[in-house]
């Protein structure tokens, strides 16, 4: 079991499948991109593979392929397929930014794919160039259609608010989100950002989308007990059935319950976003480590992780690598 000495279990394995993205998030990425992993450094499908293979073995249950925008991973497709027939079969997901989906919803959802999270953080065109720096809202909302009409619910959408670019946003795209059966989720910004520009003082807070939820509708939480390791609070939209989540990282922390273990694309093994180390996977793949050795790898990897992020803590240090290194 990968347990770490909090006694945490990890359930959920997030596999970043490329550093590379078609967007540029103001939260994410500078507009000029960044420097790429060089191909030979990503992992390949036959490695990625046996990772999960190896985690599934230590009783990961739950696949989620991210990136970067792992729609651009050529070998996807393949990838869930065999990640799919394993035994037993973990729950299998994708994060995405949606480009692209409107043509792979299909096959990968006969590849075996459970369900996707979209990123979507305003449905107003000119925003969406500006935020994302790319003129792609179309492309995010026909994948998002496609990916409902090909079954792989419930479809999630993850919107992260930045002070006055889409802050006004976020009654109209809950109000759209349950018009069309999307479950949306409010994610406060971390300072993931590869320009380090986040700053604590002008971050949208949790408190404050649901302050300007409140404004719009009425929302009563829905029960702890039902939250388990999930990092969203969520609360019934007008009585129900819809729901709204919001995931706090940063003011209301859930490392606590936290289930989640990274590999990034190249290879590297992080027990956290906020992670400091990482425990070189690739290298011991490329030289003919053992399954065995992979895996006290993976449990060491485990034991160090910490109790929290310590976002708030005076010495604290963003990460080296920026979230689309990491993998969301
Ligand atoms: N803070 C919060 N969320 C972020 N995402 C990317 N960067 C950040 C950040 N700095 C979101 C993306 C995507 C998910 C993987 O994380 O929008 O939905
Ligand atoms: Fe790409 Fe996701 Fe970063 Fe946006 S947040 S630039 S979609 S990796």
């Amino acid at each position: 079991m990968l347990i770490d000495t909090f006694g945490r279990v990890a359930r959920d394995l997030r596999v970043s499948l490329t550093d590379r993205c078609n967007l540029r998030c103001a939260y994410c990425m500078p507009p000029e991109g960044l420097e790429w992993l060089p191909g030979d450094e990503v992992l390949t499908d036959d490695e990625v593979l046996r990772v999960i293979r190896i985690a599934v073995g230590l009783g990961v249950t739950e696949i989620r392929f991210t990136g970067g925008e792992p729609l651009l991973r050529r070998g996807l497709v393949d990838i869930v397929r065999r990640t799919a027939a394993l035994e037993p079969r973990p729950h299998i997901s994708l994060t995405t930014n949606g480009i692209g989906l409107a043509r792979t919803a299909q096959a990968l959802r006969d590849a075996g794919l459970d369900r996707v999270n979209v990123s979507l953080d305003t449905l107003d065109p000119e925003k969406f160039a500006t935020l994302a720096r790319r003129d792609r809202l179309c492309d995010v909302l026909a994948g998002l259609e496609a990916a409902a009409a090909a079954g792989l619910t419930p479809v999630k959408v993850n919107a992260v608010m930045m002070r006055g670019v889409n802050d006004e946003e976020a009654a109209p795209l809950l109000r759209w989100c349950l018009e069309h059966g999307y479950h949306l989720r409010f994610i406060e910004q971390m300072p993931l950002d590869a320009q380090h520009g986040w700053d604590r003082a002008t971050m949208v807070s949790a408190d404050e989308v649901l302050a300007r939820l409140a404004e719009s509708f009425s929302l009563v939480p829905v029960g702890a007990e039902e939250r388990g390791s999930a990092p969203a609070e969520e609360w019934l939209v007008d009585g129900g059935p819809g729901r709204v989540g919001v995931i706090g990282s940063v003011t209301r922390p859930f490392c606590g319950t936290c289930d989640r273990v990274r590999l990034t694309a190249d290879g590297q093994v992080r027990n956290c976003l906020f992670a400091r180390d990482e425990s070189d996977l690739r290298a011991a793949l490329r030289s003919e480590a053992s399954d065995e050795q992979l895996a006290r790898l993976l449990e060491a990897n485990l034991l160090a992780k910490r109790a929290g992020h310590g976002i708030d803590d005076p010495g604290f240090l963003q990460p080296v690598r920026p979230m689309s290194a990491i993998g969301g």
